[in-house]
C-alpha cells in the first residue's frame, strides 16, 4: 500500500450537485489518480491565497477514465460547511485546485463474504470506490504490489442523513447493481423513520460474525454507535474518522485521536498517518 504523495494543481472539469449543499468536482490530476485507493484522501487548498490558510482533507470518492479507458483523474464529493467548501461550490470548468495525496492508510485489504458499508451524510463518499472495487473489483493503484484488493461476495451500503433533502442521488452507484442499498432519515422522510444502527442490527445477526465486516464513516457519534454495535455482536468494524487537519501527512500533530494501546495503556495517533481508517475498538470514543 505504499505510495509517494504528489503534489500539484488540478483543473477543474466539472461540477456536479448532488443534493442540497452536496457537490461533486471532477479534477484532472493523472499522476495522483493513478496511485489513489479507496479510504484513502489528498489535501485541497485554493492555489496562491492564504484564505483560508490550511489545506482540507478529502475522501476518494472515484478515480475518473476517458473514453479511452485512460486514467484522467478522481471525483470528490463534498459538502458545503464552511470557507474552503463555499469556495469549491463556486468552482468552474477554468478554476484550478491544489491537490496533495494520497495521504492516509486507506481501508484494510479483506475478503469477506459480506461487506456492510454504514454512511452519515456526506461519510459515503469513500464508499463509492470501495463498493466498486469489492464488488465489480475495479482496480485501484496502479501497479501489481500497490492495488487494492477488498473483496467481498455481497455488500450492503446503509446511508443515513436527517431528511430527505441531504439525500444524495445515488446514480454514481447504479452500475454496481449487486450493491443493497438501505436509507433511513432522521425526520422519517425517506426510507426507515430511524437511525443507521436500526438497520445495521439485522444485518450483523442474520449469520455468523466471522463473515461480515463493516466499515463506517460520518459523525463521531454515528461511528462509535456503530462500533460498539460490531464490537457487542463481535463484528470487525474499521472507521474512517474525518478528524480536522492541518498538514495531512504527520508534521503537525493537528489531527491525534486517544487510541487504545495493548497492556491497557492508551496514547495519540495521528489520523492522517496511522488513518484515518482505524479498528472501531482502538478508539478511546469517551475522550473524542
Ligand atoms: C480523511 C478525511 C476525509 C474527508 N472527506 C470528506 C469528503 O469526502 N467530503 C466532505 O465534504 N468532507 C470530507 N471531510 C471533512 C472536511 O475535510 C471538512 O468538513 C472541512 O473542514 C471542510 O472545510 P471548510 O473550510 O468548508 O469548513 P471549515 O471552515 O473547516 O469548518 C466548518 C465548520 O465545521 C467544523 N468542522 C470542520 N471539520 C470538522 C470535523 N471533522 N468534525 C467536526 N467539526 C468539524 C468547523 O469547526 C466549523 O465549525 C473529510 C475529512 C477527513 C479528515
Ligand atoms: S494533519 Fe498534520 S500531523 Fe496529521
Amino acid at each position: 500500500m505504499a505510495t509517494v504523495a504528489l503534489q500539484t494543481e488540478a483543473q477543474v472539469i466539472e461540477l456536479v450537485e448532488l443534493c442540497k449543499d452536496n457537490y461533486r468536482v471532477r479534477l484532472a490530476c493523472e499522476e495522483l489518480a493513478k496511485q489513489i485507493l479507496p479510504g484513502q484522501f489528498f489535501m485541497l487548498r485554493k492555489p496562491g491565497s492564504s484564505d483560508p490558510l490550511l489545506g482540507r482533507p478529502f475522501a476518494l470518492y472515484d478515480t475518473v477514465h476517458n473514453e479511452s479507458g485512460e486514467i484522467i483523474g478522481i471525483d470528490v464529493g463534498f459538502h458545503v460547511v464552511g470557507k474552503m467548501t463555499s469556495l469549491m461550490e463556486q468552482l468552474t470548468p477554468d478554476d484550478h485546485l491544489e491537490i496533495w495525496g494520497p495521504l492516509g492508510n486507506g481501508f484494510p485489504q479483506i475478503q469477506t463474504k459480506h461487506l456492510i458499508l454504514v454512511a452519515g451524510g456526506i461519510g459515503y463518499t469513500p464508499f463509492v470506490a470501495t463498493s466498486r472495487q469489492a464488488l465489480l473489483h475495479k482496480q485501484y493503484g496502479d501497479t501489481e504490489a500497490s492495488q487494492s484488493s477488498i473483496q467481498a461476495e455481497k455488500a450492503s451500503l446503509i446511508y443515513g442523513v436527517r431528511s430527505h433533502e441531504f439525500q444524495a442521488d445515488m446514480s454514481d452507484l447504479s452500475d454496481i447493481t449487486e450493491l443493497d442499498i438501505q436509507v433511513c432519515t432522521e425526520d422519517g422522510s425517506a426510507g426507515h423513520h430511524g437511525l443507521v444502527t436500526d438497520l445495521l442490527l439485522p444485518l450483523l445477526t442474520d449469520s455468523s460474525p466471522e463473515e461480515k465486516v463493516v466499515f463506517t464513516c460520518g459523525p463521531v457519534r454515528m461511528m462509535q454507535a456503530v462500533a460498539e454495535l460490531c464490537q457487542k455482536h463481535n463484528v470487525k468494524c474499521w472507521v474512517s474518522l474525518e478528524t480536522p487537519m492541518a498538514c495531512g501527512f504527520g508534521a503537525c500533530f493537528s489531527c491525534v485521536v486517544p487510541t487504545k494501546q495493548s497492556d491497557d495503556q492508551w496514547d495519540y495517533r495521528r489520523s492522517c498517518l496511522e488513518g484515518p481508517v482505524f479498528p472501531g475498538e482502538e478508539i478511546l470514543w469517551g475522550q473524542m
